[in-house]
């Protein structure tokens, strides 16, 4: 078999898989087993009125436990903030959520029915989960527009990308997220020529264009200009309802602006959540986190 059969293969399979899991087959929409979705249309099911939901999950490194049963969930539109602090498995809870590393124990779903340890870490992004890393990854010697449409072809397949063209709509979702991220007038910059900031928004368009149901965030605003940090707030405050959003953060004035429920982090599971007011007041994040 030629290399690109094999590849072609391992694609189908794999997109076979995700349709599956979002109830849609090649034979038309025929839902089958237990703990796969059944809502026909592609959508998650949160009918339970939770997009994610974390139940007792652990994973340990050599030994070191660093998410000790860990229990969490996140309504669907949410913009929910987790701040804790270093160490305190924040990215290994990302890291969980998004396939790339797997839990010992528990429980992590996708909507009510999509059981998220099932999936490897590239279908658990076609399911509709994005994530940010801390650093950006753009490619500096494209275009922003080039970036943004790379990004919009990247789960066609090799042979499919080299024949793709944008049509009138996908211009116009295009142009519009170009305004979303504060990049309109930068559209035929290089991206390596972008400020720090400038390419953790054009990443997180990366993001949007494959119109993500969640959005992971790690420290989206660390090394950022404080106008470059407000923008951001701005960002994620208008991507709120739409899209349901995880952003971990130790810039407080950020969380402020953007937040409403906050959990905070601790040794690997929930210390406490409520308002940032009210987290804020607690005795045993002020010792662990606030204090320092
Ligand atoms: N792949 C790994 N192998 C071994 N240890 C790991 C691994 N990933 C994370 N850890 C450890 O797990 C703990 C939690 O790390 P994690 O990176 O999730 O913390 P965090 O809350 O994101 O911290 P920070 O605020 O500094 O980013 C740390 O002690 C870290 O060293
Ligand atoms: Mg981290």
């Amino acid at each position: 078999m030629t290399p690109e059969l094999m590849e072609e293969g391992a694609q189908r399979r794999e997109q076979l898989a995700v349709a599956q899991a979002v109830g849609r087959t090649e034979s038309g929409g025929r839902q089958a087993g237990f703990s796969r979705i059944a809502m026909p249309d592609g959508e998650v099911d949160v009918t339970h009125g939770r997009i994610l939901y974390l139940e007792d999950v652990s994973v340990s490194f050599d030994g070191f436990k660093a998410i000790n049963k860990l229990s969490l969930d996140i309504a669907p539109g949410e913009l929910r903030c987790i701040i804790g602090p270093n160490g305190a498995g924040k990215t290994t809870m990302m890291d969980i959520i998004t396939g790339k590393t797997r839990p010992d124990a528990g429980t992590v779903f996708f909507g009510s029915t999509i059981d998220l340890l099932r999936y490897k870490e590239p279908q658990i992004a076609q399911l509709g989960i994005g994530r940010k890393f801390q650093k950006p990854t753009v490619f500096e010697q494209l275009t922003v527009f080039e970036n943004l449409e790379l990004a919009l072809k990247t789960d066609k397949g090799v042979r499919a990308s080299m024949l793709f063209r944008l049509d009138s709509a996908q211009a116009d979702h295009l142009a519009e997220l170009l305004h979303t991220i504060h990049l309109a007038d930068d559209v035929n910059r290089l991206a390596g020529n972008l400020s720090h900031g400038q390419k953790q928004w054009l990443e997180i368009g990366m993001l949007l264009v494959q119109e993500p149901k969640l959005l992971l965030l790690d420290e989206p605003v660390a090394g950022m200009t404080d106008e470059e940090t407000e923008r951001t707030a701005e960002l994620f405050l208008s991507l709120k309802g739409k899209h349901s959003l995880m952003v971990v953060e130790h810039d407080m004035s950020f969380i402020r602006t953007i937040s409403e429920i906050v959990t905070v982090l601790c040794d690997g599971s929930v210390l406490a959540q409520g308002t940032l007011d009210e987290v804020q007041a607690d005795e045993r994040v002020i010792e662990v986190y606030l204090g320092r």
